[in-house]
């Protein structure tokens, strides 16, 4: 089957909106692939301040970013293991250094541009389930349902916090909110591929509305859809 005949569902949102546990969600239900594309954003971050580059030397990011490798390790009722060239690095990428860094440098036109490829390429049959910022409006335009979700920062800022305790994280709920509200701020505003809705995307606020029910409302869309 050629690429264009696999199907694909963008979840695009800010962060804390629920994207993540509701893109994996649905790709399970649906038995297809999952992309994180904002684990690629971090791992370039993580690869960048490893080899100690500028993160205002935008010729050394895109470098970076077209020679990062990034796998994920799937495992059973878990969060994929993510290696990021050969190193184990799941817990590093998930913190909210990592996520301003990410933020930082997937401001930068070059290093968006040398991530492109790497994220159509996790376009496979029988589909794709994609999550990140640009998914509807930039790397699958075509895609068959769009989704952006929305919450309100102080619920953004609730779900961060209680993720991040429970994976072991010292931190602050009002530090969490500030964070969440300037990268919001960073991603929306940026000039290249900036945080917004697709013109047919359906938008869902997840403000107190459970994970199961939004997966089973994207879920009844997706099944309603002729691909
Ligand atoms: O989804 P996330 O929190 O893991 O993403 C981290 C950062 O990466 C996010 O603040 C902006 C950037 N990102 C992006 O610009 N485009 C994407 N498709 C995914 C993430």
């Amino acid at each position: 089957m050629d690429k264009a005949g696999i199907p694909v569902v963008t979840i695009d949102g800010p962060s804390g909106s629920g994207k993540g546990t509701i893109s994996r969600a649905l790709a399970e239900r649906l038995g297809w692939h999952f992309l994180d594309s904002g684990a690629l954003y971090r791992a370039v971050g993580l690869a960048a301040s490893w080899a100690d580059i500028d993160l205002n030397d935008d010729d050394a990011l895109a470098r970076c970013a077209a020679e990062t490798s990034v796998q994920f390790v799937d495992r059973k009722g878990d969060d994929p293991l993510v290696f990021v060239n050969g190193v184990e690095s799941s817990s590093d990428l998930r913190t909210e250094l990592a996520g301003a860094t990410a933020s930082a440098i997937a401001a930068v036109p070059a290093v968006r541009a040398a991530l492109v490829d790497k994220q159509r390429s996790f376009r496979q049959a029988p589909g794709l389930v994609a999550d990140g910022r640009d998914m509807g409006t930039v790397i699958f335009p075509e895609a068959v349902i769009k989704v952006f979700l929305t919450a309100s920062a102080d619920e953004r800022a609730e779900r961060r916090y209680k993720q991040l305790k429970q994976k072991g994280f010292e931190v602050t709920l009002s530090t969490l909110l500030r964070e969440i509200l300037a990268r919001d701020a960073r991603d929306a505003e940026r000039p290249v591929a900036p945080l917004k809705p697709a013109s047919d995307a359906i938008l869902i606020d997840t403000t107190g509305i459970g994970i199961d029910e939004v997966v089973d409302r994207v879920l009844a869309q997706v099944l309603a859809n002729p691909y």
